[in-house]
């Protein structure tokens, strides 16, 4: 049977108050559905509005060089999956708290579990791209990650970051708080900063960026999207409707979280939420930022460069 948040209190609860998991992440593994599901709706999303890659680094993909590419968080693993298929010749290394919900890895996709609040495990100047999308539930100190993201990064590669702002809007610029006060409500993000996690990350992305060293050629764009299939244009109404889908799981996963921070009755809150999600008589939009940045350098061809990286992972793929 096909999994619908709108006809079930989605998710239950987050696995990590569930199941007394050792970490501090305060979401569901990504490879639990509906985790899963409202991962791969988001990602659809990002992907419409602002393509897996920018047009500069899809050209470096495409130079014949063998490229890599490290997913920071990377999830489900549905953009580097997507991301082996389209630029065959790249080898991407995704990381994570957990496994993804992927069976057989294509051999240019490596997956390795790490904590990366304790740093990044390679070496300076690794990687042609590095990637991290939609973390900062993950990330009391995002600067700090970004600092290990950019030292990472060979000189001239790209940084890439994503990052949603947890504020509801309305089109026309009304007051979004009286329209849908369910959806607007702010018990989620005083959950996030409790612990220490700053759920402005998405506002404050760029003077998150401006403040970390080694960066140069930085681009910060903002996208528009619709919270409820609203749209009559097709993409717009598309991405409504995965939005939708992600809020109705999302509503129905945070509620140990919301019970924790002192929350009396998220079940309740969840279906004042859904019945605003189901009203498509307003126009709620929410926006992500998006960085593109580059490390200061020039970026050389992987070939003839010392590739420690390239041999650890070669004897890693013989052993297996
Ligand atoms: C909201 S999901 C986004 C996943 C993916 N980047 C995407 O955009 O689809 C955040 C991911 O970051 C991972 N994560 C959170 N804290 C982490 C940490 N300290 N180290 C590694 N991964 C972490 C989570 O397990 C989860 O898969």
């Amino acid at each position: 049977m096909t999994f619908d948040p709108f006809n079930e209190l989605a998710g239950g609860s987050a696995l990590r108050f569930d199941e007394g998991q050792q970490d501090d992440y305060c979401l569901p593994v990504a490879s639990h559905s509906p985790e899963t599901e409202r991962l791969d709706y988001l990602h659809d999303v990002y992907k419409y509005h602002a393509g897996n890659v920018p047009d500069e680094v899809a050209k470096l993909l495409s130079d014949g060089n063998q490229r890599r590419i490290l997913d920071v968080g990377c999830g489900t693993g549905k953009w580097a999956l997507e991301m082996v298929e389209a630029f065959p010749d790249i080898h991407i290394t995704g990381v994570d708290l957990y496994h993804p919900p992927i069976t057989a890895f294509p051999s240019n996709f490596h997956f390795e579990i790490h904590d990366v609040t304790k740093g990044q495990e390679y070496a300076d100047d690794t990687f042609d791209v590095v990637h991290a999308r939609d973390l900062h539930a993950g990330m009391p100190e995002y600067h700090v990650m970004l600092v290990e993201c950019i030292r990472v990064l060979r000189p001239g590669g790209y940084l890439l970051l994503k990052e949603i702002e947890w504020v509801p809007k309305l089109l026309d610029g009304g007051d979004a708080e009286q329209r849908f006060p369910a959806i607007c409500e702010r018990t989620f993000r005083n959950a996030l900063s409790e612990r220490f996690l700053d759920p402005l990350v998405g506002i404050n992305l760029e003077s998150y960026i401006d403040n970390v060293p080694g960066l140069v050629d930085i681009q910060y764009s903002r996208h528009m999207v619709p919270m409820t299939p609203w749209s009559d244009d097709p993409i717009l109404n598309y991405t409504g409707q995965m939005t939708r889908m992600a809020m109705a799981i999302l509503g129905g996963t945070i509620r140990v979280m919301l019970l924790d921070h002192g929350e009396p009755n998220p079940d309740n809150r969840y279906k004042a939420g859904i019945e605003e999600l189901k009203d498509l008589t307003g126009q709620p939009i929410w926006y992500f930022g998006s960085i593109i940045a580059r490390k200061q350098g020039e970026l050389r061809d992987s070939e003839g460069t010392t590739d420690q990286y390239a041999e650890e992972m070669m004897t890693e793929e013989e052993e297996t």
